[in-house]
């Protein structure tokens, strides 16, 4: 069912509420809220606004996707959720508070494309480092036991010993959750974080992430310009468009979790992909005219 359109131009897609099995139940207030969100660069003395007006609203425990056509400003909107670039205009709250707040009190972990390991660490040893320096999660024997916790967690036990030159491309990101999830953060925000991957490693990553995400509760915010990796992981898409960028809709997604391999070929996944499809054709579009 389709709602009004919002006074900001947003439309809003609320299905039936799926009955979600296994998945987080969310509490009505949001956890991330942002409104009438404005960034500007400034290069070489000109001026361009990269995100305009952007309203978002993610529940605690929710998984919603960011999706949007390459360079429509997703990380940029991402960095300002984690604190990492200051809006030039507009509010950002993050479980009650701003995004450098946020930060300082460790309740959002950080996953981008690459893993960004320490490459001459073992994968054990990066995911204690953030603990060891943070100081607060007790002795050396507590930390290497919450590492090899983290690292089961994310199936990587056999793997403890190994540095990241030995690991494959997945495995590198699984101790690259492993260490954003070290600090027991609240959210975790995701920027592409299997764009570096093949296609099936991609899927199954898909597969450990809901897996993941249905067993700590935590609430994700994922950024990617896959529409299939958005609706087979997402309980809501935002879809951005370009130039500069803004929402052109919030979508929940029609699908119940737990999710499999059996949820590609749904009819509501075919339904949700298309319309999703079209959304960002006209996104683009409209960027291309202005
Ligand atoms: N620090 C910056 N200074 C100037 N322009 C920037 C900066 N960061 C990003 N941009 C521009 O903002 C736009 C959005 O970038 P980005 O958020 O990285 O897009 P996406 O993640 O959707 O590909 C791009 O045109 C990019 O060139
Ligand atoms: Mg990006």
């Amino acid at each position: 069912m389709t709602s009004p359109d919002r006074p900001d131009g947003v439309t809003t897609v609320r299905t039936t509420a799926p009955a979600h099995t296994q998945a987080p139940v969310p509490s009505p207030q949001p956890y991330i809220s942002v409104s009438g969100l404005c960034v500007d660069f400034e290069t070489q003395g000109h001026v361009t606004r990269v995100l305009n007006d952007i309203h978002l609203s993610v529940e605690r425990g929710g998984f919603t996707s960011l999706v949007g056509p390459s360079g429509c400003g997703k990380s940029t909107l991402l960095k300002v959720l984690a604190g990492l670039q200051a809006p030039t205009l507009g509010r950002v709250s993050v479980g009650g508070m701003t995004p450098a707040e946020a930060v300082r009190q460790r309740r959002i972990g950080l996953v981008f494309q690459e893993a960004a390991l320490m490459p001459w660490k073992s994968a054990f040893d990066n995911v204690c480092l953030l603990m060891e320096i943070v100081g607060t999660f007790g002795d050396k024997e507590a930390i290497r036991a919450r590492a090899l916790e983290l690292l089961n967690i994310v199936g990587l036990g056999h793997a403890v010993d190994r540095k990241p030159s030995q690991l494959s491309g997945g495995m590198r990101q699984r101790v690259a959750i492993a260490r954003a999830l070290a600090l027991d953060p609240e959210v975790l925000m995701m920027d592409e974080p299997f764009g570096a991957l093949d296609a099936i490693t991609r899927e199954e990553m898909s597969d450990f992430l809901l897996d993941l995400w249905q067993r700590t509760g935590k609430t994700i915010v994922f950024v990617t310009h896959s529409i299939d990796e958005a609706v087979f992981l997402s309980r809501d898409v935002t879809v951005m468009a370009t130039g500069p960028a803004r929402i052109l809709e919030c979508l929940t997604v029609p699908l119940a979790y737990p999710r499999n391999e059996d949820s590609y070929a749904t009819q509501a996944f075919a339904q949700t992909a298309s319309h999703l499809r079209k959304r960002l054709k006209e996104g683009h579009r409209a960027g291309r005219a202005s």
